[in-house]
């Protein structure tokens, strides 16, 4: 199994392009199952969640071809109802397929989805959503059965909190449905416009998204479009970590500052110097960071769960004691142990974490925990002194395409063992 082999303390510097956003792709191309013919989806990042979701789609008899960074699909050959346990627990956001499919055929039947350990990840919003849309859910042995004999119909959804993943299969599946569908407490994630923009290409009816209400007019079928996937916010957020950790200064291109919007404040607040102009973003950071008063993730605008471990990782070496206040997911500070191997010292009480700076970390042996954590331990072994080993870097690839590749362009000592 593939490890990372970094040794620290090496300024970045120059350039490095953001890839397209994971978290747009992955229910783009669930929704692309509804369109007929031929969907090409341009900046397409390369990673196994997307790998995850193209084999979903071949095994439900779809074409898709990557071709570099971009992926061709076509839907004619969709002939299958079921999607097999492998297949579905290989991500989380295997879920919106059900939705997907049962717009598209009447039926489906497929068992719980996988994906990253970082809280209980329940999905009864979803089931409860498709439920008031008519369809008809049956669990039993860990298998959802999914009918929805008269097609699906629009109706008025309120979500308990507005979850990303929910506002998206809503709107995958109300698409195509007989009506109105209005959802409130949606989502405001910039993926779900750039889902709403690949569906409305297709021929959907999509207002709102991005907005606290979204409304979807159903129509009588989609067809394939061409669509270029949004940047990656939490790559950049990730970057933007490891030049703060090693005192550099790096500029990212193919971003979108204007999606970062709660996120370069707190780089602000750490000494950085930040600078954006069209879809360009230079970050310098001072030589010892200054601490974080609180960050506490929040849905968007908010600061987001995912930026939460790797800005942890920098503010271990902050020039004081900074606190991490995690409100959506209950599980996710399983990087503060590995993070503590290295030297950093950190404090977890439940959802608050409590981060006193160190001058220095120092490699290790570590294991990434989940996608994210393995993101925090890559950060915080470029500013570490001496050699850490991350392991478990399968949870890297699901998020990252090729990191070391582009954080050794930039000046780290970094490699694939
Ligand atoms: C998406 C992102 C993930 C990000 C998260 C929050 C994708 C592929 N993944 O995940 O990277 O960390 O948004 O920004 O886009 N919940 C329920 N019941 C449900 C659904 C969610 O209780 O049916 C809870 C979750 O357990 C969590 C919270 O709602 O505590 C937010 O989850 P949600 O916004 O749904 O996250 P995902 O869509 O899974």
């Amino acid at each position: 199994m593939s490890k990372l082999l970094v040794t620290g303390r090496k300024k970045l510097s120059g350039e490095v392009s953001v890839q397209g956003a994971k978290n747009s792709v992955l229910p783009i191309l669930s929704a692309s199952l509804l369109a007929r013919g031929e969907s090409v989806i341009y900046n397409c990042p390369d990673l196994s969640d997307v790998e995850a979701s193209v084999n979903i789609l071949r095994y439900l008899g779809c074409r898709a071809e990557r071709s570099g960074q971009t992926l061709v699909i076509n839907t004619d050959g969709f002939d299958r109802c079921d999607i097999p346990d492998s297949l579905m627990r290989k991500t989380r956001s295997s879920i919106v397929f059900l939705g997907a499919v049962l717009a598209r055929a009447g039926r489906v039947r497929l068992s719980f989805p996988g994906g990253c350990e970082i809280g209980l990840r329940p999905i009864d919003m979803h089931l409860n959503a498709l439920r008031k849309l008519g369809a008809e859910i049956r669990e039993r042995h860990g298998c959802l059965d999914c009918r929805a004999p008269y097609g699906l119909r629009g109706c008025k959804i309120s979500l308990d909190f507005p979850s990303v993943g929910a506002t998206e299969h809503i709107m995958i599946a109300a698409c195509l449905a007989n009506g109105t569908t209005c959802v409130t407490n949606a989502a405001r994630e910039p993926e779900i416009r750039d889902l709403a923009d690949f569906l409305n290409s297709c021929g959907a009816k999509i207002y709102g998204a991005g907005e606290g209400e979204v409304v979807i007019d159903g129509v009588g079928s989609l067809s394939g479009c061409a669509h270029s996937v949004i940047p990656d916010r939490i790559v950049a957020a990730t970057f933007m970590s490891a030049a703060a950790a090693t005192g550099s200064e790096i500029t990212l291109t193919d971003v979108i500052p204007a999606h970062l919007g709660a996120v370069i404040p707190v780089f602000e607040d750490m000494g950085c110097v930040i600078r954006s102009s069209g879809t360009t973003l230079r970050i310098g950071a001072p030589e010892r960071l200054k601490p974080l008063a609180a960050v506490s993730t929040m849905p968007y605008p908010g600061f987001p769960t995912d930026a939460q471990a790797p800005v942890m990782a920098a503010a271990c070496v902050a020039d004081g004691t900074s606190v991490f206040i995690e409100n959506i997911f209950e599980n996710r500070f399983r990087h503060t142990r590995e993070l503590a191997r290295m030297g950093a010292k950190i404090k977890t009480e439940g959802r608050v974490c409590v981060v006193e700076g160190r001058e220095r970390l120092y490699g290790a042996k570590v294991d990434s925990t989940d996608l994210r954590g393995a993101a925090a331990l890559v950060v915080a072994s470029l500013c570490a002194e001496g050699k850490t080993r991350i392991g478990s870097i399968r949870y890297l690839e699901r998020g990252y395409e090729n990191l070391e590749v582009a954080l050794s362009s930039l000046g780290a000592d970094i490699k694939r063992i």
